[in-house]
Formats: structure tokens, sequence, C-alpha cells
């Protein structure tokens, strides 16, 4: 037994799957630059920050852009995403997410939203769940990208729970990186083929318990 005293869960993936209204406002950024990217290429910009997505994508076009131009580029690409995201709604939370945050509740366990994103706070919100968190730490808190273990060290700080005593809950490997480095067990949500380093690999939230936590 490990008596777990916090949960930190990502967002995109995790809690709902934002990943299709990424692709839709990258592509459109790509198509009005002249290029195309797969759905295959967009898993690659899974847990990747807003700049870092840009750069690899610019380099799926071989342009190249002056920081002034790139930042124009995000600036345009998120104002279609937040367009998106604005018109969320509570059935987009993913099957049992919502169910197993209630749980870790019920349960005295901590919770807290570990994400990148810088839009999380609108997510949350939109999709009527933003009461279930005791802390959010999401893009505009941070400075390090996953796998860099900051974002979930935070989030244990302002829980006030030691590293080893949390759960992260992550889709991407880089974050189930990130939550090993800051010393965290880690869920991971996906297929064992990508996520292995994990202590456990679910499908979704659904497939989440209590009682699980206790055998990590
Ligand atoms: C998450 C997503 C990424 C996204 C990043 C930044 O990590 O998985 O695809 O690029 O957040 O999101 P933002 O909403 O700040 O552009
Ligand atoms: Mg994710």
């Amino acid at each position: 037994m490990n008596k777990i005293k916090a949960c930190i869960f990502d967002l995109d993936g995790v809690i709902v799957d934002t990943a299709v209204y990424h692709y839709k406002a990258w592509k459109r950024l790509a198509n009005e630059l002249g290029f195309d990217f797969t759905e295959e290429d967009n898993e690659k910009l899974k847990g990747v920050s807003r700049v870092a997505s840009l750069n690899l994508i610019l380099q799926w076009g071989g342009l190249t852009k002056t920081d002034a131009e790139k930042e124009e580029l995000a600036t345009r690409k998120n104002n279609w995403y937040v367009e998106m995201i604005n018109k969320m709604t509570p059935d987009e939370v993913l099957p049992g997410a919502k169910e197993f945050v209630e749980s870790c509740k019920r349960a005295g366990i901590k919770t807290a939203l570990g994400s990148a994103s810088k839009n999380s706070g609108t997510i949350l919100e939109k999709v009527g769940i933003a009461h279930l968190f005791d802390v959010v730490i999401d893009g505009n808190k941070v400075s390090k990208p996953k796998p860099d273990p900051e974002v979930f060290l935070k989030g244990a700080e302002e829980l006030g729970v030691a590293p080893e005593k949390c759960v992260v809950f992550e889709d991407a490997i880089a974050g189930v990186e990130a939550a090993i480095n800051g010393r965290m067990k880690v869920v991971g949500i996906g297929s064992r083929e990508v996520l292995g380093k994990a202590n456990l690999v679910i499908s979704g939230l659904d497939k989440m318990s209590i009682e699980k936590l206790d055998d990590l």
C-alpha cells in the first residue's frame, strides 16, 4: 500500500479529447501556408506545447519563419482553437473521467490538473468540471515543458502533498516521463506499446478505481 494522497490529471486526452480541435486549427493554418499534414503527424503534437507544435509543423512544411512571424501564426491558430473550445459542452468529458475525479474527492484524495495548455481554464469551465480540482496548474504557470516535471511538482506543492504520494494520469509519452522525473507514480491512458514506462496502462478513466491506486 502506498497511501496515495493526490491525483494529478493531464487534460487533453485524459479528461477531454481536444486533440481533434488542435488538429483542425493547426491544419487550417498549414493549409493557409500552402501545405498539409496527416492525422498521424498530429499524434506527434500530443502533449507538446504551442510553440513547439508550431515549430514541428513549420518543419513538416519546410518553412522558416522569424520569431515575430511565429508569434502571429501561433496566435492565429489559437484564435480558431478558442472559437471551437468555447462551444464545448459537458457531454465532451471522456467516459468515466468525471466519476473518477469525484470518487477521489469522496475518498479524501486531493485533485489537481497538470496541463501544458494555456486554455485549460476555459475548457474546464465549458465542460462544467472546474469545481472538481483543488488546484489547476496550466501552461500559464509553468515555463518548462514536459518531460520536465515542473507542472506536476508545482501541483504537488500547491496541494501540499509529497511527490511520492502523488499519481499522475497521462496520455502522452512526454507526460509519463515528466511524472517519473518528478518521482511520482503514473497511470498511462492509451496503449502499453507507447506508454509502457507507466506503472499501469488503461484505455481510459472509466477503467480506473480508487482500489487500483493501492497497487501502483
Ligand atoms: C496540451 C496538448 C497539446 C497542446 C498544448 C498547448 O499539451 O496535448 O496538443 O499544444 O496542450 O495547448 P494550448 O491550448 O496552450 O495551445
Ligand atoms: Mg495529454
